[in-house]
């Protein structure tokens, strides 16, 4: 696995992440211990998590604690963890095969699980006492990366800062950042760790400092990878001889997208998940390194405009 380094540090950090949103635990815990361990083979060393996703702090807490040292743990504070972890899970595990068929049924279930969780708690009281339940349930003594999950301007008060300085000084925190699930440009940025969504489309803005993580260029991506095939196949294919993956093998697609999200800046990391093991490990087997690392700076601007060249149409018109 390539890495990057860490800022202010010679440490390095794998760059590509396992995204704990998809390790629900409770009923689908054998499921998230399969996913963990097929990231761990693949040489990830990184899991993102927060309060947030329910038991997921929990399943990383008894995965890594006997391995503590070998992973970078990145949690989160500003979004409760829902009051009833369990439900949450089981809510999705049950209501995914059928919201995925039926988009009125995913909206409720969408609304009803936003109801079960509390945002912008940003009092320096309420991150004390969440990042002191994320260690305990992490099982483990400090945290790679804090991140303010969907901060708001006004939340960065400097009473907070004087909070999240105390966290560092006191060893229980490494790194801090912000987390947010809109792209770069509408995102806030503190600290060292700069997480924010990464689509085909999504500008990226230079980031001279600091350390990028972006996520969901796979969710966001298979789509419109799918589209492009079925409207200019004679350029997917003329794509496929030049880069060397087979763009009419959708089981190629994650690793086409993470390869152009590692690219788009060689000195990020990408988050992905998924709940099926053969998912990850075949995504992480096809990754273009070379790609990847910036040997092909083309590959982002021709696979980027293939992807996106609808919507630019749609855009023009
Ligand atoms: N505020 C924040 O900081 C923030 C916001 C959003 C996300 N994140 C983090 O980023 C992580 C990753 O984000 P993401 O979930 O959007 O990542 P992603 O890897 O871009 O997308 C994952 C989605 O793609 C699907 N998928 C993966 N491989 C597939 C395949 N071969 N065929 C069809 N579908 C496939 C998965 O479905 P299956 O499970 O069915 O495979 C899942 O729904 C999250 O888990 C979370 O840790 C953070």
């Amino acid at each position: 696995m390539h890495k990057v380094q860490i800022p202010g540090s010679a440490a390095e950090v794998c760059r590509i992440g396992l995204g704990g949103g998809g390790l629900i635990g409770g009923a689908s815990l054998r499921e998230s211990v399969a996913v963990f361990e097929a990231a761990y083979e693949a040489g990830i060393r990184y899991v993102d998590v927060a309060p947030l996703y329910g038991l997921a702090e929990d399943v990383v807490g008894n995965l890594v604690r006997s391995h503590r040292g070998d992973f970078i743990v990145a949690t989160k504070v500003g979004i409760a963890r829902p009051r009833l972890p369990g439900l949450l899970s089981l809510l999705r595990k049950t209501l995914r095969p059928i919201a995925v068929r039926l988009p009125t049924v995913k909206q409720f279930a969408l609304r009803q699980t936003q109801g079960l969780v509390a945002t912008g708690l940003f009092h320096p009281d309420q991150v004390r006492s969440s990042l002191e339940d994320s260690l305990r349930r992490l099982k483990t003594e400090w945290v790679d990366i804090l991140l303010l999950h969907e901060p708001r301007t006004r939340d960065i008060t400097p009473e907070l800062l004087r909070e999240l300085d105390q966290f560092v000084s006191s060893g229980r925190v490494r790194l801090l950042g912000t987390g947010t699930q809109g792209p770069a440009e509408h995102s806030i940025r503190y600290g060292d760790v700069w997480q924010h969504r990464y689509a085909p489309g999504d500008a990226l803005p230079a980031n001279k400092l600091g350390l990028r993580v972006v996520h969901g260029v796979v969710r966001h991506g298979l789509p419109l990878l799918r589209a492009a095939i079925a409207a200019r196949s004679a350029t997917a294919s003329a794509m496929s001889s030049r880069y060397g993956f087979d763009f009419f093998d959708p089981d190629a697609h994650p690793a086409i997208l993470a390869t152009l999200a590692l690219a788009a800046d060689p000195r990020s990391v990408l988050l992905v998940s998924s709940r099926h093991p053969l998912r990850i490990r075949r995504c992480l087997a096809q990754v273009n390194w070379s790609i990847a690392r910036g040997d092909t700076p083309e590959y982002v601007e021709r696979v980027g405009a293939f992807l996106t060249a609808d919507s630019t149409a749609a855009a023009a018109r």
